[in-house]
């Protein structure tokens, strides 16, 4: 397969594209990325060497761009996005233009390629918050930031291409991913790397709300079998089944790094913040895939990362970085 992996120098993109290339010789990646704050070339170093690998920089939103390369590949997944809610919060705009606009292009250049497969990378926020239970695929879609309601937008087009016009696409809808290569605003990498500088690590409201986290392999993988074993026209959850919370998070990372609890700091809770989400995935199981790394070996793994990879880190926490945060955590507790 010629696979044109979009957002593929982000977190979890370029795990995908890491793992393409290791396990399928046959394949080759042309990655189109549009290098965000979140995008990083840093993360393709591992391939860059790799002949069946090309880069190109560029917007999925933009037509003709992604007309090209479509035409040029046999498959599209989907990654490229705005991905985290607290910047949903302060600029939805961005958001809509990314996440639903650029995923109607691509749609619409793929099934201009005729294109056999296409798959979106989408996420467990677009059920929106879960009381109890577990949600699963037939589940509507309920979201509620300007992120997942994004994320919802782009599938409904899914949809309505699989419907109007017989378009072969899967959607995966994976659970909050963590691991190497993440940018330090999510929770894990930025409480890991606040803990290494002794900084404080925020956490939103009292620090109970929960996600259902996944190694960032095991999310792939579980993308990699969607793609290769999963039926067009159907939909994935990929979730590892457990439920961790906030306050549960910094406890690990303070636990692994040996930093006092005093570094634990709560402050005001995200607007709209979604309790807890949780994902039934035995239909993806049904394929034969299942998460292989648990929690605790996973943070050990990502804590280690960061711990020898501070010059990958270090940069990224600069004069841009420190102004979202002052005005993303400007929040006092009341
Ligand atoms: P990320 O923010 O690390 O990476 C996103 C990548 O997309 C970046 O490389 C960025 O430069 C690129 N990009 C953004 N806008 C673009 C545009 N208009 N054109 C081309 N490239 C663009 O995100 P991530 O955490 O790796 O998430 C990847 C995908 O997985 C997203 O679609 C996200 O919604 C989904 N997802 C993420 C998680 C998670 O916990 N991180 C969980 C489930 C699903
Ligand atoms: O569940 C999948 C989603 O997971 C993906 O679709 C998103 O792209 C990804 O960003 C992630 O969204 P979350 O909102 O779950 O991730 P985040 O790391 O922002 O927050 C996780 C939990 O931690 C949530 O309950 C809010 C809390 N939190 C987060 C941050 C950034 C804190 O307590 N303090 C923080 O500083």
């Amino acid at each position: 397969m010629r696979l044109l992996i979009t957002g593929g120098a982000g977190f979890i993109g370029s795990e995908f594209v890491r793992l393409t290339l290791a396990e399928h010789a046959e394949d080759s990646v042309t990655v189109l990325d549009k290098l965000t704050y979140a995008g990083n070339e840093r993360n393709l170093d591992p391939v860059r060497d790799d002949p069946r690998f090309r880069f190109v920089k560029g917007d999925i939103a933009d037509p003709e761009v992604v007309r090209g390369l479509a035409g040029e590949c046999d498959v599209v997944v989907n990654f490229a996005a705005e991905s985290h809610v607290d910047r949903s919060l302060e600029e939805p705009g961005q958001f809509i233009l990314t996440d639903v606009y650029g995923t109607y292009v691509l749609l619409e250049a793929a099934r201009s390629a005729g294109h056999a497969r296409f798959l979106q990378v989408s996420t467990d926020e677009v059920y929106g918050d879960v009381g109890e239970g577990r949600s699963r695929e037939g589940d509507p879609l309920r979201p509620r930031s300007p992120y997942s309601a994004s994320k919802a937008g782009g599938e409904l087009l899914v949809q309505a291409y699989r419907a109007s016009y017989g378009f072969p696409a899967i959607v995966t809808r994976g659970s909050n991913t963590y691991g190497w290569y993440q940018y330090p605003e999510k929770i894990i990498p930025l409480f890991v790397t606040n803990a290494l500088e002794d900084k404080p690590l925020p956490i939103y409201g009292d620090g109970t709300a929960v996600r259902d986290y996944i190694f960032v392999e095991d999310h792939c993988r579980g993308i990699d079998t969607a793609l290769r074993a999963g039926s067009p026209g159907e939909d994935y959850n990929i979730g590892a089944g457990g439920e961790v919370n906030g306050l549960a998070v910094a406890g690990t990372v303070l636990r692994l790094l040996d930093k006092p609890e005093s570094l634990k700091q709560f402050v005001r809770d995200r607007p709209g913040h979604d309790r807890r989400y949780a994902l039934e995935s035995s239909k993806l199981r049904g394929l034969g895939w299942q998460p292989r790394v648990s929690f605790d070996a996973g943070m050990e793994r990502t804590v280690a990362w960061y711990v020898a990879n501070q010059e990958w880190w270090r940069p990224l926490k600069n004069g841009d970085f420190w102004e979202f945060y002052r005005r993303n955590y400007r929040r006092a507790p009341e």
